[in-house]
């Protein structure tokens, strides 16, 4: 049996998780730092990276203690090295390289948001490819079509803000705490969705696998405090009524835009299987619609549990495919914060 350690740092999580060759887990621990970020309504990139630098140690060691295993037993060490914030990703690529050069481990690259997709595979246990690939997360909104772990192509994704980052930013001017996913989803529980127009950016021209989410925020902005320029910063009276129907309403809209653009995904690529990783995916509406349109359109529809949608280092072992691929890395290895297309 080979044991892989897989690190995770690529935004505010800080993660480490040993995978078997089998894909089972022998220890995962994801040390969140909501908290830290919390007060500013959003990740705060220099905060983030310190806060890996405290936690990353920590957790690579209650990680391998979980799974009792020692570093020289492990047949690499992976880590992801892209897209992410630049602070926060050098993190986890330091610490992997030292792991690699004392341990004379074989070093392993993890592109992020393949990582999320194959949060799918893991979850599911059986085969997933090929397929199409959703991520919705904090800083990405991206279609893919998937024909092997090792073969991702970008097809589409958000032409200005991910949907994650879309929903904690309207959570902000609605007063409710960050992450704001979570918070918009409790209360549009008591809201009515139909109560605000808002607007469905690119839905209705399915040729174009493109997401928008800014226009969206803004018309958010503008039912809020009125047209025209916004102080930054600027907090309304809001009754907690029209709260829940805006987070309702808002909720409604980027679901609609999510599940419409997947589908016309998996319809030009020909497509039955839709993955779907990243933050947003937590959303029980957003699950219960793409459940409802899997079966009106008979494809079958992947969403991990909520523990391998957010951000985990399970999900890195996507690079237990590359090792036996022979995809290794040498310490020159450095990092790449934008997407890489
Ligand atoms: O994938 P993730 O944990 O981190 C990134 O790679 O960005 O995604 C975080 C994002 C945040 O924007 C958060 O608000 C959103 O996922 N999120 C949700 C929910 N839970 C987390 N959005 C909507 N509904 C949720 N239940
Ligand atoms: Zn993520």
């Amino acid at each position: 049996m080979l044991r892989f350690l897989t690190l995770e740092t690529t935004c505010d999580e800080t993660a480490a998780a040993v995978v078997t060759d089998e894909l089972v887990v022998l220890g995962a621990v994801v040390a969140s730092q909501d908290e830290l970020h919390q007060q500013f309504g959003g990740v705060v990139p220099e905060i983030a990276s310190r806060a890996h630098v405290e936690r990353i140690l920590p957790v690579i060691h209650q990680t391998l203690e979980q799974a009792d295993v020692a570093l020289q037993d492990l047949a690499a060490v992976a880590v992801a090295n892209r897209p992410g914030l630049s602070g926060s990703l050098l993190v986890g690529l330091m610490a992997a390289k030292t792991l690699a050069l004392a341990y004379e481990l074989p070093l392993i690259a993890v592109d992020h948001l393949q990582a999320h997709i194959y949060a799918c595979r893991i979850a599911s246990g059986r085969n997933i490819f090929p397929c199409v690939g959703l991520i919705v997360s904090g800083g990405h909104s991206n279609l893919y079509r998937c024909q092997s772990p090792l073969d991702f192509t970008p097809i589409g994704g958000t032409i200005d803000d991910a949907a994650g980052e879309a929903f904690d930013k309207v959570a902000s001017m609605l007063g409710l705490p960050y992450p704001g996913g979570p918070a918009i989803e409790q209360v549009a529980k008591q809201g009515d969705s139909e109560r605000f127009k808002l607007p469905r950016p690119l839905v209705s021209d399915p040729s174009r696998l493109e997401f928008s989410f800014s226009g969206l925020k803004t018309a958010v902005r503008y039912e809020l405090f009125g047209p025209g320029r916004v102080p930054m910063g600027a907090k309304a009276e809001l009754k907690p009524q029209l709260v829940a129907d805006m987070a309702a309403s808002f909720q409604e809209a980027v679901v609609e835009c999510l599940v419409t653009k997947s589908v016309a995904a998996l319809q030009k690529v020909k497509a039955d299987r839709l993955c779907v990783g990243g933050g947003v995916a937590a959303n029980g509406r957003f699950r219960e619609a793409m459940e409802n349109t899997s079966q009106e359109y008979g494809f079958e529809l992947l969403i991990p549990p909520l523990n391998l949608c957010t951000d985990n280092a399970v999900m890195g072992a996507i690079a237990i495919e590359r090792y036996h691929a022979g995809l290794f890395e040498s310490l020159d290895l450095d990092i790449k914060a934008g997407l890489v297309r």
